[in-house]
């Protein structure tokens, strides 16, 4: 399976998340090495735990500037957000029972949700956060 790779279509045009969606990829791709290596259970429980616990400080950072700033398609995103924590919490669970072969359908999985959702719902937000930012003068990067 081909790494994630960033590009410039990724970038929301703020810094900060940028940089989180950055550390999602690398999670996955290191995810996508230990598998292909065949690495030890262990390792691969080790990636998938940062990846799922990663993910929710991810979301629950976008969902506190929705908050700060209201924005108007909070509720929408957010339940998508509940949809991606619930489906990881239910492949890891899976995983901690003791399925050895989830690994390529997870990754499959989780490489085209993350790339749909940057470029369709997280870009969407993008200008109406950082118009709220300018207008605080705030700087999160
Ligand atoms: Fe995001
Ligand atoms: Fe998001």
């Amino acid at each position: 399976m081909a790494l994630l790779q960033w590009s410039d279509e990724l970038s929301v045009g703020i810094d900060i998340i940028d940089k989180q969606h950055m550390i999602l990829m690398r999670a996955i791709n290191l995810l996508a090495l230990a598998i292909e290596k065949n690495s030890e259970r262990e390792l691969l429980e080790a990636i998938f735990k940062t990846l799922a616990d990663y993910t929710v400080t991810h979301f629950a950072y976008e969902e506190k500037l929705f908050d700060h700033f209201d924005y108007p398609q909070s509720i929408e995103h957010k339940k998508d957000h509940q949809a991606l924590r619930d489906k990881v919490s239910v492949l890891k669970d899976r995983f901690d029972a003791g399925e050895d072969n989830l690994g390529p359908q997870v990754l499959k999985f989780l490489v085209e949700w993350l790339t749909k959702h940057i470029l369709g719902k997280d870009k969407r937000y993008a200008s109406f956060i950082l118009e709220g930012m300018e207008r605080q003068g705030k700087n999160l990067s």
